[in-house]
């Protein structure tokens, strides 16, 4: 069978689920206002790092009773910062549906060694999360970037609660609704949604996280680039742009130009917009071929960031090298870049619809991945 190739290309092939496409109005010389060479606690430097607070706090609607924090190790440091300096003090939860959640996981168990009740659903699947046990700490990811599978809303978790509730939220911060009240500790990075640079971590603390961190001294030692804490005092100065090291000024305003970029379309609903139509696009491209399904089961838990996919073709024996020579058709072409399934999920494709990436692209590039199934069922046949 002849192939035809489709007539229009996306303009942009950046589909990656981080670092993902920067903003679409992003030139690299929009970067020329970055006090470069200066120090970060000069007064120029302190100025973008709290108007990197601020704007956060605006764009995302953060109450002012809680702190916004910059610190180091990109989202994965301020999860850890958060676990080894909040947990211990109470039983607690660990929740995780994919490979992320499970890394916390593992370090919370076998690193703190703590006695954690621990909560695992498959690849597809999301745990119930009205059956946890909000009296203990609990902390989980709400958008498994690896399997495509998101809370709905924060309904399940008590407004009124004794533990604490650690958020990853990485992959969704900008795309969805996060219901503060309901998260004690939310952590992020700039490079998912927003398109920013990476190493950068974004730690966002609720009174009650603060209350802990001021009355509770966990059983371990602590490094540097976790505390946040003197003499059982909050150290303000971290979350008014204060980091406690050297931070990339080039990072943060690149990110400044992502927030402003933000706010130019409209804020907060205009980003969940943009990722809800990319995904759909997604969605409708599935539900009319019998070929390929989302990977999450429930339609409810569909991510409408790192939408994740899965070949259901019955002539294909090798889902693994099927999905990737599929991503690799689509590389070869120029099509779609680094939308293979992540190393420790199920063999498929996951594709970033994050607020940067223009709904366009999305519907430049699903008659290509037709193309890119075909040719590689095609190639099939002829070997078999
Ligand atoms: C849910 C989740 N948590 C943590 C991370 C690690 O983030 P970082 O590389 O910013 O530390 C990622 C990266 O993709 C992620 O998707």
């Amino acid at each position: 069978m002849a192939l035809t190739t489709p007539a229009t290309r996306p303009a942009n092939p950046r589909f990656s689920s981080g670092p993902c496409a920067k903003p679409p109005v992003w030139t690299l010389d929009k970067l020329a206002d970055a006090p470069l060479g200066r120090s970060h606690r000069a007064a120029i430097g302190k100025a973008k790092l709290s108007a990197a607070i601020d704007q956060t706090r605006e764009i995302l609607g953060v109450p002012a009773d809680h702190r916004i924090g910059i610190v180091p190790a990109s989202d994965t440091g301020a999860v850890e910062m958060a676990m080894w300096s909040l947990l211990g003090a109470r039983p607690c939860t660990m929740v995780a549906w994919e490979s992320f959640g499970a890394g916390w996981v593992s370090d919370v168990v076998k690193q703190l060694k703590l006695d954690a009740t621990v909560l695992n659903a498959d690849y597809g699947q999301i745990v119930d999360m009205g059956a946890v046990d909000y009296d203990t700490d609990v902390v989980f990811t709400w958008n498994g970037t690896t399997s495509g599978v998101t809370m709905p809303n924060g309904d399940m978790i008590p407004a009124s609660r004794a533990g604490l509730t650690i958020c990853d939220a990485t992959s969704a911060a900008f795309a969805q609704d996060l219901p503060w009240d309901k998260l004690d500790v939310t952590t992020f990075s700039w490079q998912k949604v927003m398109g920013g640079e990476a190493a950068h971590g974004m730690l966002i603390l609720s009174p009650r996280a603060v209350e802990r961190l001021e009355s509770y001294t966990p059983a371990w030692p602590l490094p540097k680039i976790f505390r946040m804490t003197k003499g059982g005092k909050l150290i303000e100065g971290i979350f008014k742009g204060e980091t406690i090291n050297t931070p990339s000024m080039l990072a943060v305003e690149d990110y400044l130009v992502a927030l402003d970029w933000a706010k130019s379309i409209g804020g907060l609903p205009a980003l969940m917009a943009r990722a809800n139509a990319n995904a759909q696009a997604i969605f409708d491209f599935c539900a009319s071929r019998d070929w390929i399904d989302n990977l999450a089961e429930d339609p409810a838990t569909r991510s409408n960031t790192s939408v994740c996919l899965k070949f259901t073709d019955s002539r294909i024996t090798d889902g693994a090298a099927f999905a990737k020579a599929v991503a690799k058709c689509l590389e070869g072409e120029g099509i779609a870049l680094d939308i293979g399934a992540y190393r420790d999920a199920p063999a498929g494709l996951r594709i970033w619809c994050g607020a940067t990436v223009e709904t366009a692209d999305i519907e430049a590039m699903l008659p290509w991945l037709d193309w890119a199934f075909e040719t590689e069922i095609a190639a099939l046949s002829a070997a078999a």
